[in-house]
């Protein structure tokens, strides 16, 4: 035991020293890591486990280039998998995981069913997990990592209502994110808290309300066609719950040459802010997961040396239905043609050479980017 500790204490002394020359390998299978914040003990192997490509962009080119670099600086050696949303396949990929090693898995769920079903089995071997991004309800989630929710979904109807202005009683659609989502629902509580009260007043009315399963964009899209069929074509604005659903919304407005209307979204994807400065959309929340995926790395970190994680990170609780689950939560922010070069921009989030590629140079110059 004596020995396996001194060896220990050396490979994490030369680990420390590959972190610091940013030499440590990542995304292998080997569970060999860094030292993990300089404690002396070796950081335990986390494995990441995506949703799918579909629903946001985001976790392809946000989250797993954000999750790699912040385990890599950290000194934490991680593997990151994409289920493609297929529950049985997220399933697998976390078994797989712990299987090659894994003591820490960063799980974003499908839904709650399947997300408690892989946390039961992870905690039955021990095997901590961190709910990331989204909340696994009656999960067993050591903690759970991500922005206030509802806090952006407030951002989407104060944004919605200002790009909305003074237009008298404006007609307004619904677009909701995946009914299986927790974070769905939370969105949903900010949005409605802004606008129900509108709705209430007569100051506003509400003319289709939809939940788009799995967050489908092609759903979307049919979904938003049935609203414009089902209301003539009457619709003075629309809450879409993020980017992917917004960009469903502009292309069926683009494809029967209707006028513009104001299109709230979230995740500050490319084509989001692109359509921001088209006209097309009003707004977007951006949620920066540079500092999620910090927060992430360093929560991973005090998981797998048993210790208390650093004074501040964990500034709330969450109610899983069963439990409260300690949390980090981090403030979204909300983007508009007005502040996208000094939140999104400034932060290195998006690259101006993609935002104002091919035709979008000319509309970037005439805003002033
Ligand atoms: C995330 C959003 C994302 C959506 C679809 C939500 O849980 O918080 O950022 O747009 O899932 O992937």
């Amino acid at each position: 035991m004596r020995t396996q500790m001194t060896t220990r204490r050396v490979l994490a002394g030369a680990a420390t020293l590959v972190a610091a020359l940013g030499l440590t390998a990542c995304g292998g299978g080997d569970d060999d890591g860094g030292s993990g914040g300089g404690s002396g003990a070796k950081a335990q192997k986390v494995a990441v486990l995506l949703p799918d490509t579909q629903s946001s962009v985001r976790w392809e080119t946000a989250d797993r280039p954000l999750l790699e670099a912040a385990f890599k600086a950290a000194g934490v050696p991680v593997e990151i998998q994409n289920a493609q949303g297929d529950k049985s396949t997220q399933q697998q990929q976390a078994e797989q995981a712990i299987t090659n090693g894994a003591k820490i898995l960063l799980l974003t769920n499908l839904d709650s069913g399947s997300g408690a079903a892989i946390e039961a089995q992870a905690a039955a071997k021990g095997v901590k997990v961190i709910d990331y991004d989204r909340l696994t309800l009656k999960g067993k989630a050591d903690y759970y990592v991500s922005f206030d929710n509802v806090k952006v979904g407030e951002l989407q109807g104060k944004g919605l209502v200002s790009c909305l202005g003074s237009k008298e009683k404006p007609r307004i659609a619904e677009l909701n994110g995946s009914p299986d989502d927790n974070n769905a629902t939370l969105f949903a509580q900010g949005y409605n808290s802004v606008l129900d009260p509108l709705f209430k007043a007569g100051k506003a009315e509400k003319v289709a309300d939809q939940s788009v399963p799995d967050w489908d964009n092609q759903q979307a899209l049919t979904i938003y066609e049935q609203m414009l069929q089902k209301t003539g074509g009457k619709i003075d604005g629309v809450l879409a719950a993020n980017d992917g659903l917004a960009n469903s919304v502009v292309s069926a407005m683009r494809s029967r040459k209707l006028q513009p209307i104001p299109v709230t979204g979230q995740d500050a994807t490319v084509q989001g802010l692109q359509n921001i400065l088209t006209g097309d959309q009003c707004m977007t929340v951006y949620k920066a997961i540079k500092k999620e995926a910090d927060a992430a790395s360093k929560l991973a970190i005090a998981l797998s040396k048993g210790q208390q994680p650093p004074a501040g990170l964990v500034n709330g609780k969450s109610d899983d239905g069963a439990r409260q689950v300690p949390s980090a939560l981090l403030e979204p922010v909300s983007v508009t043609k007005d502040n996208l070069k000094d939140t999104v921009l400034a932060d290195g989030f998006v690259k101006r050479e993609e935002l104002c590629a091919g035709k979008l140079a000319s509309v970037c110059e005439k805003a002033g980017i």
